[in-house]
């Protein structure tokens, strides 16, 4: 089906109190990996992107093969700028076929955050592509921000509504307690914190930095007002795990299809288990 603006589908998951997974992917395999999983739980699911991954594997990767692996999904698919930081990275992105972008103003002042954030509705609404705005600092390896620092920038909720409010973003990511980049599922989440914010700001909110939550907070924050919850680390965890146990028993193996079949099995059994978790299951 054709791509799917990312507002369509964190409105859906609102009204339908579930989640849809934003899963970064860097190449075919972790694109393949994330569609195959969709599919086989007919869940909506977002291809995320941060400019890290589009300098590694290229913008003809990127905009022209990627858009189209998701447009031809028989679930619904959008395709995501994770962390846009520079204005002109995210216009690229938007005309390179994008459904949806984030800017990450969330290392600047309030009001710049807003005026910059708020530059980017402009330009991908007249695109019909959708924006996420941040509020707030995740922290952790995404914005170099230390971890220890993040407890100190967990959103204020009156902050979150006025930067919904002046900005028009469409969704907005919220500091409650995770940290980017975490390996074990430790994080300690403000649930009434989620809530609180839910009831100021009339958007759906994202969960960033969601590996480091343990699996039985993840439907808690989900009846709080969590509708869009971005996985990273684990994905990388388990492709290069699956990578990893296949060439430590075929050593002699050089056929890159099959050293890396194993990668995209395991990181695809993980997204499911993530979309279960999420109960999106049967929402594509
Ligand atoms: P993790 O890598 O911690 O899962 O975070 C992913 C993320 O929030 C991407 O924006």
């Amino acid at each position: 089906m054709p791509l799917k603006n990312g507002n369509e589908l964190l409105l859906a998951a609102k009204a339908g109190v579930y989640a849809v997974g934003a899963f970064n992917v860097n190449n075919i395999e972790q694109t393949t990996a994330v569609l195959e999983a969709a599919a086989a739980e007919c869940a909506p699911v977002i291809i995320a992107v941060t400019e890290g991954a589009i300098k590694y594997a290229g913008e003809e990767f990127f905009f022209s093969a990627v858009p189209r692996m998701a447009a031809a999904s028989s679930v619904p698919v959008a395709v995501h700028l994770d962390h846009g930081k520079k204005f002109e990275a995210i216009v690229r992105c938007i005309r390179g076929g994008f459904s949806s972008v984030m800017f990450d103003g969330s290392a600047l002042p309030f009001d710049e955050n807003v005026a910059k954030t708020k530059k980017v509705v402009e330009v991908a609404h007249a695109a019909g592509v959708s924006v996420e705005g941040e509020i707030g600092v995740v922290g952790g390896s995404e914005t170099g921000v230390e971890a220890t620092a993040a407890e100190a920038t967990m959103t204020e909720p009156a902050d979150a509504a006025r930067f919904v409010e002046l900005t028009g973003v469409d969704s907005v990511a919220v500091a409650v307690g995770t940290i980017h980049g975490m390996r074990k599922q430790t994080a300690k989440l403000d649930l009434d914190r989620i809530s609180a914010i839910a009831a100021s700001v009339p958007v759906p909110l994202v969960l960033h930095g969601a590996s480091g939550v343990p699996d039985e907070l993840y439907p808690q924050a989900i009846s709080r007002g969590i509708c869009k919850i971005n996985i990273g680390t684990e994905l990388q965890k388990s492709f290069t795990a699956g990578v990893r146990r296949f060439l430590e028993t075929n050593p002699d193996v050089i056929d890159p299809r099959k050293v890396l079949r194993p990668g995209v099995d395991e990181m695809k059994d993980m997204v499911i288990k993530k979309i279960r978790l999420f109960n999106s299951v049967g929402k594509g």
